[in-house]
């Protein structure tokens, strides 16, 4: 059930309205950028997003170069950031060559991102879900010896672009694997943007009978335009963590039709309006968006 921000503000408890916004502009927004981008637009990207108050930036992933061109820079990005100390600086690990990259880079935190259906799970990352939990768990091993924390994304955890509808049971199944070998977070991935509040309703309610509601994020593309209402469904189920990508930017390679992220300065302004904080500041965003749509060319000076 949707409310309205109004009545949803005032269901919601005093101490649960801070939200913490995990920005995934320069990874998930960048990597289906047909055009390589410059390693330096993408440094002043992450440098910029730095500087608004987010806490949490997903910077780059240590996959193939072959499979996704784009991140082919991904050491030198994440050895050329100006870092802030209270930002963690997250890269998406695949397998134990991406993690000992990551590392090697200084990644603060990394991700291993599996999915709730197997045709997906195949074209994303080449095995099945069950081959793709065995090769978590060395990266999970290496992680742990070097006191990172790992992030677990399930994808396409209401439709899929290949299978269409997925259970809510397929999905809580993949992520109770990933809580198991050691994720302290599942996000929640609507990959090709088609979920509606309703779906969300049900798949927050079955994975809140096994894990606790700060387990879990929701990464929300906005592909039919439903992102906001999705992410209002998911406060409404006590969801704290939101994924977005400044200015609305990404896609996945292996998911046709996954437009962008649901946009950074979209939920900071819906936020904002519902009382919400997040301590990152909106003006700064917005201008951090005017910055890469003009350097991606979307927009004229
Ligand atoms: P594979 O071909 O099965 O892997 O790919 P492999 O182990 O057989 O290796 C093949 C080649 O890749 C070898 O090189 C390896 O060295 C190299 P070659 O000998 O042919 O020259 N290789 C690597 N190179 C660099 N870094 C690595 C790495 N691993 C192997 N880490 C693999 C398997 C997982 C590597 C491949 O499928 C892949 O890279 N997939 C990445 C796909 C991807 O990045 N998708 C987008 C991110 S997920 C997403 O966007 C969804 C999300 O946003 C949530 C949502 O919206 O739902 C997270
Ligand atoms: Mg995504």
């Amino acid at each position: 059930m949707v409310r309205s921000s109004l009545e949803l503000r005032k269901v919601m408890r005093m101490s649960d309205t801070d939200v913490i916004i995990y920005e995934v502009g320069p990874r998930d927004g960048l990597q289906n950028e047909a055009k390589f981008v410059s390693t330096a637009t993408k440094v002043d990207l992450i440098n910029r997003l730095s500087r608004t108050g987010l806490r949490k930036i997903e910077v780059t992933s240590f996959v193939s170069p072959k499979w996704v061109p784009q991140m082919a820079d991904n050491a030198d990005v994440m050895s050329s950031i100006d870092r802030v100390s209270d930002v963690t600086y997250v890269a998406l690990t695949p397998n134990v060559k991406g993690i000992e990259a990551a590392i090697k880079a200084s990644a603060d935190e990394v991700a291993i991102f599996a999915a709730a259906s197997e045709s997906f799970s195949q074209r994303n990352i080449n095995c099945s879900i069950k081959e793709s939990i065995e090769r978590f768990k060395p990266v999970m091993e290496i992680a742990a010896e070097q006191k990172l924390q790992v992030r677990g994304y399930v994808s396409c955890v209401t439709h899929c672009p290949y299978e269409g509808e997925i259970a809510a049971v397929n999905v809580v199944r993949v992520s109770e694997e990933l809580m198991k070998i050691g994720c302290y977070q599942i996000s929640l991935g609507d990959t090709i943007g088609k979920a509606k509040p309703k779906d969300i309703e049900k798949l927050l309610i079955a994975h809140k009978a096994v894990m606790s509601r700060n387990d879990l994020a929701l990464h929300c593309h906005d592909t039919y335009g439903n992102a906001l209402n999705n992410i209002k469904e998911g406060l409404e189920q006590g969801i704290r963590t939101f994924d977005s990508s400044v200015a609305g930017l990404g896609g996945c390679p292996y998911a046709e039709g996954a437009k962008g992220n649901v946009a950074t300065e979209a939920v900071l302004k819906m936020l904002g309006e519902m009382g919400i904080s997040t301590g990152v500041d909106l003006k700064k965003i917005i201008e951090t968006a005017k910055f890469i749509s003009k350097a991606l060319t979307r927009i004229q000076d």
